[in-house]
């Protein structure tokens, strides 16, 4: 997985609780040796390890941390990848172009990268049909990037994220809507 991920996850930790709750987490999950930075790319079990670890620190279940983790992540990946934005684009436009514009890109830059296959549809112009399929598993985090996504462009109240399948396999389905 990207750095940039790893950084931000170290940043949200340090930010939500303290630097000494990241180095206890990184002497739990066996990771004291690793210096994450955006320039590489790290294997996915780290970020298990540690996504699983705060979740157990926290006394928190590690869906919901990925979800809270999700949320957090938006404003800094849009701002690294601004550039590829429609400043007309609200929440369902920016989901219904995350493929072409973010992951093809993510994956063009660096042959490590592996963003999940998004095949997302506007079945109406006020809802969005997500499937989500990686080997990562990871719905969870990406239920929270869509809920990052409708604060980012304010619209947190009118945007409803519905999961269709459970948040953990390989397959998540999700609708989401923009309420009237
Ligand atoms: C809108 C702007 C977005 C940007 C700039 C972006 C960028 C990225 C980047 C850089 C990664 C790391 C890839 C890697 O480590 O190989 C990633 C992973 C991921 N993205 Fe996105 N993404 C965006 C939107 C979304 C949306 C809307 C969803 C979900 C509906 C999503 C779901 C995920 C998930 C779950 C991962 C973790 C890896 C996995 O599950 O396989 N992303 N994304």
């Amino acid at each position: 997985m990207h750095g940039t991920i790893f950084s931000l996850l170290k940043r949200y930790v340090q930010t939500q609780y303290d630097h000494s709750t990241w180095v206890r987490l990184l002497e739990h999950s066996g990771l004291t040796e690793v210096e994450f930075d955006h320039r590489h790319v790290y294997p996915d079990e780290h970020m298990y390890a540690l996504v699983g670890q705060a979740a157990q620190m926290a006394g928190v279940p590690a869906d919901e941390l990925h979800e809270k983790f999700g949320e957090y992540l938006v404003p800094d990946l849009l701002y690294m990848y601004q550039k590829y934005i429609q400043p007309e684009w609200r929440t369902l436009d920016m989901l219904e172009h995350t493929e072409t514009a973010m992951h093809t890109r993510v994956r063009a830059a660096h042959e490590g990268n592996r963003p999940p296959v998004l095949d997302v549809r506007r079945v109406a112009p006020d809802e969005v049909f997500i499937e989500y399929v990686s080997p990562r598993r990871m719905g969870a985090l990406a239920v929270g990037i869509v809920r990052g996504l409708a604060r980012y462009f304010d619209e947190e109240d009118r945007i409803a994220v519905e999961p269709l399948t459970s948040e953990n396999g390989e397959r998540v389905q999700m609708r989401v809507r923009l309420l009237h």
